[in-house]
């Protein structure tokens, strides 16, 4: 599969070229995001600002991550907390299974700690493919291509990669793996993140800003770009608000 593995924009032979631009794109217009700092560079931190970011934006996960910390700093402290306060702090942030999932792996994390591989990682509950790569990238520099949404948006407008097709999927899956750094996969698949949220933005990208505009076929073919690409895959959330009114008031 990788033999064959050839697009005229990027090769095997400059995917060097494309990760170093990626990663020194990065190095200067890095997010200053919390989960970041040296400090929480640990397994707790990491799982739960990664959880949180699954179906959260990075604005409203921010004071929640803050939050969590403040009330339980580590991840012992974390393990005596009761799913009725794990749900009480997580209300406003929305997709509570999530908050669930986090107080019955906290068992199987406690038991099977340290948690470094791909493999182990899928096996908690709340953590799919896409956080067990990102979480094993971030912490352990594991090589396992990260793709979300951002990341799927950036390779399908560089390749030309059509969502509508069938093969979409695995051809887009192949294009992550191959691109993916073998060292420093932490940096590169944030690097990603970032690069979708501010330069290939799903309206209106900024393609003269963007490091590897040379190698992107969404840039350098305007006349051949797919239209239709993505739906936002951030859920709108909606509530309920209750209006009390007394007779005579
Ligand atoms: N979305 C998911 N994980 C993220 C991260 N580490 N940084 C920014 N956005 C993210």
């Amino acid at each position: 599969m990788l033999k064959n593995y050839k697009i005229d924009n990027i090769s095997l032979k400059n995917s060097l070229e494309w990760q170093n631009k990626i990663l020194r794109w990065y190095q200067i217009n890095k997010r200053q995001l919390p989960w970041r700092k040296e400090k929480y560079q640990n397994f707790y931190c990491v799982w739960l600002s990664e959880i949180m970011l699954q179906q959260t934006g990075v604005k409203t996960a921010i004071p929640y991550f803050y939050k969590f910390l403040r009330k339980w700093p580590t991840l012992n402290s974390f393990s005596k907390a009761s799913l009725d306060e794990i749900m009480f702090n997580w209300q406003g942030l929305g997709y509570y299974q999530r908050a669930k999932n986090m107080f019955k792996a906290i068992d199987i994390i406690k038991q099977n700690y340290p948690i470094k591989s791909y493999e182990e990682l899928m096996k908690i509950p709340g953590i799919g493919t896409y956080t067990a790569a990102s979480i094993s990238a971030i912490l352990y520099d594991n090589t396992k291509a990260v793709v979300d949404g951002n990341i799927k948006r950036i390779l399908s407008r560089v390749m030309r990669l059509n969502p509508a097709n069938k093969t979409f999927e695995k051809k887009l899956n192949t294009v992550a793996q191959n691109l993916t750094p073998k060292k420093n996969n932490g940096s590169y698949c944030q690097a990603l993140m970032d690069l979708g949220s501010l330069i290939c933005r799903p309206k209106n990208p900024l393609c003269k800003k963007c490091p590897v505009n040379s190698q992107c076929h969404y840039y350098i073919y305007p006349e051949k770009r797919i239209k239709k690409m993505f739906k936002n895959n951030k859920k709108s959330k909606f509530g309920v608000a209750f209006y009390l009114s007394y007779k005579n008031h």
